[in-house]
Order: structure tokens, then C-alpha cells, then sequence
């Protein structure tokens, strides 16, 4: 890479808007220090995404374990809220950006939007006895983020994570808090709850140190990937303007009245 210094602004700035991210001089845009033309074509989408996040190029074993992140949240299913979503608003005849959106807005706590919840409990538990905090969630009936799935009692995608994670010597203390308070969450409560892709990611975040709040972040990042295909999809195969099939609504209002007005 190319040794092109750019001088850093010693003086305190009084200007509204800081950032360590970029900047652009003479022509040339820089991103964390580097020229953006010697990242090109040298560093992969995934370390481009450390560099951008935590500042620096990650090693290799943290570029293995983030990549396989991405992957393992890119795409899972059809029948999720942010795909849904993402289709009916390109269907409604929404610019292909605007349906992305939608789907993108469509993540939530109980979607792909429990990992900085997650992360935040690992990074305040850290020291916590697994079962004890189990006991307290149970109490307080709160539910634990990261855990449950509607359809697995043990998520593939955990699995295959932690091994990686393993593989690379990234497996530390928030990974085996995150397994340990799976097993004492099986004490507690009478259904399974696995570790879901959520959990594990918040765990692997915490071992990458990156911080809790870009948890949804990450996953509408990953996400994206898997939004934009089948957005593409709706476009090139289904006709405008979908609905909901009549079979699968059932009207629980009102009975059929006269206006007296
Ligand atoms: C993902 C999720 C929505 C799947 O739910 P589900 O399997 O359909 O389960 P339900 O919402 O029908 O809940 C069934 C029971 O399990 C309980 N439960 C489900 N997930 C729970 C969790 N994470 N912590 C504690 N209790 C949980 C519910 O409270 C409910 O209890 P009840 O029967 O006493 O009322 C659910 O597990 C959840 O909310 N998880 C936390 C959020 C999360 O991790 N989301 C990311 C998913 S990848």
C-alpha cells in the first residue's frame, strides 16, 4: 500500500461535524489514513468493513470470523418480515432503494434486531453467574435477546459460527457466556431456547470488539445482501401489486350496520 501521509488537523476543531473516517484531499478520498485507490482491488468488502468500523485492517483470523457473520446473516428464508416487507413495497411500484428500506426497517427486536440487546447483556453479565441471570430475567418476565427461534432448537448457524470462531482463536469468555446461558435458560424455562444467529453474533461482536450498538446495524448490513436479491427477484418474475390472499384474513370487527346520520 502506498505510504501517502495525510496530515492530521492538530488544532481543535470548532466545526459541527468531527469524523475519523474519512476525508477528501486534493482529490483523493481517504479512508482511516489510506487511500481509497490502493484499498481497491487490494482489501475484501469485509475488511473494508473493520477498517471503516473499528479504524484499523483486521487480522486474518478477525476477517475469517466477521466474513462468515455477514454470510451467516445475508439470507435465511422468504418468509421473514424484512424480506416480506421489501417485496410488497417494490410490488406497490416503490423505487428498488425505497423497497430496500422498507425491508431494512422491517428488522426489529424479535428479527434479526436482537443482537445489540444481546450484547449489551453479555457485556454487562460478563462476570454474572449464567444462571442466576437467568433466574432474574425469568422474574422480571422480560425475554432474553438472542435466544428462542421459530424454528430451530439449535440454531445451525450458531454451530457453525462458534466453530470458526474456534478455528481462529476467537472464541473467548462472551462466546461461553453465550453457551453457558443457553444451557441455564433450558433450567428455567419449560421451552428450548437457542442460542439463535442473533446471539451468537452479538457474542462474536463482543470478542471483535465492536461495540454493542451497532448490533442492528450489523445485521441490516448483512441483510442488505439477501433484500436486495430478492427485490431484484420481485422485479424481474412478479407482478405489480400484491395482497394478501383472502383465505388467510378473517374479518373479527364489527357486523355489517346502517349509517343513521
Ligand atoms: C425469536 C422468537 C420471536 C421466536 O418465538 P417463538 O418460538 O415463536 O415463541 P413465542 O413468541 O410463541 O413464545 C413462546 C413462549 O416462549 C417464551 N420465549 C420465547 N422466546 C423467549 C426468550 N428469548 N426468552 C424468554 N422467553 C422466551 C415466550 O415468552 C412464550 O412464553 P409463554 O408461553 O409463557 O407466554 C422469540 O424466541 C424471541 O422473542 N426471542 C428473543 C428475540 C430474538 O432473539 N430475536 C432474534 C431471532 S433470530
Amino acid at each position: 500500500m502506498t505510504e501517502k501521509k495525510v496530515e492530521k488537523n492538530e488544532k481543535v476543531s470548532e466545526k459541527p461535524f468531527k469524523t475519523a473516517i474519512s476525508q477528501h484531499v486534493d482529490e483523493t478520498s481517504y479512508i482511516r489514513g489510506y487511500d481509497l485507490n490502493d484499498l481497491i482491488g487490494k482489501v475484501t468488502f469485509t475488511e473494508q468493513i473493520f477498517l471503516l468500523l473499528k479504524g484499523e485492517l483486521p487480522t486474518e483470523p478477525q476477517r475469517k470470523v466477521l466474513d462468515a457473520m455477514l454470510v451467516a446473516c445475508a439470507e435465511h428464508r422468504i418468509n421473514v418480515p424484512s424480506i416480506v416487507s421489501a417485496r410488497y413495497a417494490y410490488s406497490a411500484g416503490n423505487t428498488f432503494n425505497s423497497a430496500m428500506a422498507a425491508g431494512i426497517l422491517s428488522i426489529g427486536d424479535y428479527h434479526g434486531g436482537a443482537i445489540d440487546n444481546a450484547a449489551k447483556m453479555f457485556l454487562d453479565n460478563i462476570d454474572k453467574n449464567a444462571e442466576q441471570l437467568a433466574i432474574e430475567l425469568k422474574s422480571s418476565k422480560k425475554r432474553a435477546p438472542g435466544y428462542g427461534h421459530k424454528v430451530y432448537t439449535t440454531d445451525p448457524r450458531t454451530t457453525k459460527l462458534f466453530q470458526i470462531a474456534k478455528e481462529n482463536k476467537l472464541y473467548g469468555k462472551y462466546c461461553e457466556f453465550a453457551e453457558s446461558f443457553e444451557k441455564a435458560l433450558e433450567k428455567t424455562n419449560s421451552k428450548k431456547l437457542c442460542l439463535n444467529v442473533d446471539g451468537a453474533v452479538a457474542a462474536l461482536l463482543c470478542e471483535l470488539g465492536i461495540d454493542y450498538k451497532f448490533g442492528k446495524g450489523f445485521f441490516a448490513l448483512a441483510r442488505s445482501a439477501g433484500i436486495a436479491s430478492h427485490v431484484l427477484e420481485e422485479a424481474l418474475t412478479a407482478q405489480p401489486f400484491r395482497t394478501l390472499d383472502e383465505k388467510d384474513v378473517e374479518y373479527i370487527g364489527t357486523a355489517k350496520r346502517i349509517l343513521r346520520k
